[in-house]
């Protein structure tokens, strides 16, 4: 038995100034959620924490521009988000906010920690400030000129044009975003982090964890080929957690109006809920094996643009404060697209959570969005990839499976599981699959590869929809009786196997089918690999688990998006061709490629571009069809020695059966040219 393991999940906090879209759950949510449901099922001893980022600037100009107080504005994205996260099934264990007091304690100690141990380098410098406002103009309190491209309205922060990181101080002609004055430069002091100093500390330990993501080593590196700069962790403004009052007064200023820097208190927010989660369990102390107790596995799950917090300037606090563990792993996504645009809040260019869900259910857009995640590169969300998976796939393949099975058990058999009889050849795959499905989706899973995962389960679903049709338990019925109840034993064990191994990605779909097989909600993910439903038990009427979704109501929603205009300047995103989707080294294994000999080759009958070819496979021959015939004639063929892939699916091509497939590579101009082999070699040679 393996030991149970004590797993930290986080997702990003985010900023309670608006609602929840689909690019946030592509990034940071969904992926979190199917990792720790699959955790708990599996056992493991995970908790899942998360919750509002309730500081900064932005928080602040939009309560502001709406006339409210910043509260009031937290108050009401908070509940807000929390609403729609739990509809669209998101399972915290504890979602916290970081205007709670327990976070302002934390994070001020956490502060003063580093304060005591000398790590930070204090600074009396001149900073930007509104004469009319009396506000010191942090961040995107200012606006004015990129030094980098010259675009006018660039932040303070950044220039939402070129992309670059600013200062305030490198805005040319600055101005203030709040009365539009013409700022002064006046002192203050603030507290930096020296990041430049930990650098080495900080390659050392990224070096010990080559097995991350590539598209987040790739950017934690070009940070690190930049050099790390020191970081200011605190602001002069009146939102946000004070810094300690005894620190202020070391240094003869006023505490209140110097708050932490928001991103140096938001990940902290992921200790304090944690702590809070334990007080509400009524075990205080709880949450310090999590956080102290060096066996945790922490995975912080954030979109790409959060990438340097997690993986440079949080672990960098956490290293220097030097009670808590490090992350393990930072599986950061990329963005996701909408109908091949780039998302734009601001303009609606949108799908927000909480509208989807008034019109769709929440299992249709997890199962959507977790087979297309933006797992290494930017992937684009459409409406009608989001119809044709939802009515494709999970209404003709699950549902209908699911459907089929408890019907004919309840029409057949009084509603009761039938008994199990010999088990043939076709059977013995079935079972075959339950038992071994389980781990090797738990191995996706694990291994961050969420779309993998998605594609084999419904890989599963396919295969026993087609052992359904092959059985024929309609006409075994009558002919077979014993044969056709042990077809649909094995499809209601097969519908618990897919209803197990769904449930991180489909939790409400999995509770109806275990409501449906009468089975109870504690299933594990064992239990998806054995055989658990007893020969006559009742089980409940079939209910109709996806219902198919019109072109009407897709068509709104694309209009919709069509008047929120995708931005302007934008162009459609293009593909590159060059970019190429990376499997892993056992999708390859998969792939069956071998060394043959083409012994006959002739035209296919009314098909210019077809040649049939009798191959020699060493222990074997084959017949296959290639559309090469435009490019090779059939004398030339006979005796050359070609690649073929040899465990392809057969298939029927213009009525020809085709067993295999050769290699052939081809370029933009239209050539093409057989792969074929250098050396003399055995015909059935395995090529790895
Ligand atoms: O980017 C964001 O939405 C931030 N609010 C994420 C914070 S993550 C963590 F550090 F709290
Ligand atoms: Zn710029």
């Amino acid at each position: 038995m393996e030991s149970k393991q004590r797993i930290l999940v986080t997702s990003a906090l985010p900023y309670a100034n608006g609602p929840i879209h689909l690019g946030h759950l592509a990034g940071a949510y969904l992926p979190a959620d199917i990792f720790v449901r699959y955790h708990r099922l599996k056992g493991s001893d995970v908790i899942y924490i998360c919750g509002s980022d309730e500081h900064g600037v932005p928080i602040m100009l939009r309560a502001r521009a709406e006339g409210v107080s910043p509260q009031d504005i937290v108050d009401r994205y908070h509940e807000l988000n929390k609403k729609s996260f739990a509809a669209f099934g998101m399972s915290f264990d504890f979602y916290g906010r970081t205007s709670s007091p327990v976070h302002h304690r934390t994070s001020q100690d956490f502060f003063r920690r580093l304060n005591e141990k000398n790590i930070f380098i204090v600074k009396k410098e001149k900073q930007l400030y509104d004469p009319e406002a009396k506000i010191f103009l942090a961040d995107r309190f200012v606006r004015g000129t990129c030094p980098k491209c010259g675009y006018e309205d660039a932040y303070g922060d950044q220039c939402e044009k070129c992309g670059s990181s600013l200062s305030p101080a490198d805005l040319i002609d600055p101005r203030s975003a709040i009365t539009n004055a013409e700022p002064v430069m006046k002192e203050t002091v603030h507290w930096y982090l020296p990041l430049a100093r930990f650098q080495k500390k900080l390659e050392k330990w990224i070096n010990e964890h080559q097995d991350w993501k590539p598209n987040v080593l790739g950017q934690i590196k070009s940070w690190f080929a930049d050099g790390l700069k020191d970081r200011a962790v605190t602001r002069d403004l009146p939102w946000g957690v004070s810094i300690p009052e005894d620190i202020a007064r070391e240094h003869g200023i006023d505490a209140s109006g110097k708050v932490l820097y928001v991103w140096f208190d938001a990940p902290i927010g992921y200790i304090s809920a944690t702590i809070e989660w334990a007080e509400e369990k009524g075990d205080p102390d709880l949450w310090k094996a999590y956080w102290q107790d060096q066996s945790t596995r922490l995975i912080h799950f954030i979109g790409k643009d959060n990438i340097v917090f997690h993986c440079i300037i949080f672990p960098a606090m956490l290293m220097e404060h030097g009670d808590y563990v490090l992350p393990e792993n930072v599986p950061a996504n990329e963005f996701l697209n909408l109908e091949g645009n780039k998302l734009s809040t601001s303009r609606n260019y949108a799908v927000w959570l909480d509208d989807y869900l008034q019109k769709f259910e929440p299992d249709s857009l997890r199962y959507v969005l977790a087979g297309n995640l933006p797992e290494t590169r930017d992937a684009d969300f459409s409406w009608k990839d989001f119809q044709a998976r939802h009515n494709n796939e999970l209404a003709d393949i699950l549902g209908n499976f699911v459907n089929r099975t408890v019907t004919f058990a309840h029409k057949y058999f009084s509603g009761k599981v039938p008994p199990l009889g010999e088990l043939d050849e076709m059977d013995r795959q079935l079972v075959e699959k339950i038992k071994t499905y389980p781990s090797r989706l738990g191995e996706l899973i694990e291994k961050y590869q969420f779309k993998n995962y998605i594609r084999e389960f419904m890989d599963l679903a396919r295969f026993a929809n087609k052992y359904f049709n092959d059985k024929e338990p309609w006409k075994t019925r009558k002919e077979n009786p014993q044969a056709c109840a042990t077809t649909i034993n094995l499809c209601l064990q097969t519908a618990k196997t897919l209803s197990i191994v769904a449930e991180p990605v489909l939790p409400f779909t999995a509770r109806r089918i275990w409501k449906m097989l009468n089975v109870e909600n504690s299933q594990t993910w064992d239990d998806a690999t054995k055989l658990t439903l007893d020969d006559g038990a009742e089980i409940q009427p079939a209910e109709i688990l996806f219902t198919k979704i019109e072109d009407d109501v897709i068509q709104k929603e694309i209009e919709r998006l069509q008047q929120a205009g995708a931005p302007n300047e934008q162009k459609a995103v293009e593909k590159k061709e060059t970019e190429m989707e990376r499997i892993s080294f056992d999708d390859f294994k998969k792939v069956e490629l071998r060394v043959a000999t083409i012994l006959e080759a002739k035209k296919v009958e009314k098909a210019d571009k077809l040649l049939q070819l009798q191959i020699d496979l060493g222990e074997e021959k084959r017949q296959i069809v290639a559309g090469i015939a435009q490019h090779y004639s059939p004398e030339e063929l006979v005796g050359k020695r070609i690649i073929v892939v040899a465990n392809l699916e057969p298939a029927k091509i213009r009525g020809v059966e085709s067993n295999g497939m050769l290699l052939a590579a081809s370029d933009s101009e239209g050539n093409l040219t057989l792969l074929t082999v250098d050396n003399e070699i055995a015909n059935g040679s395995k090529i790895s």
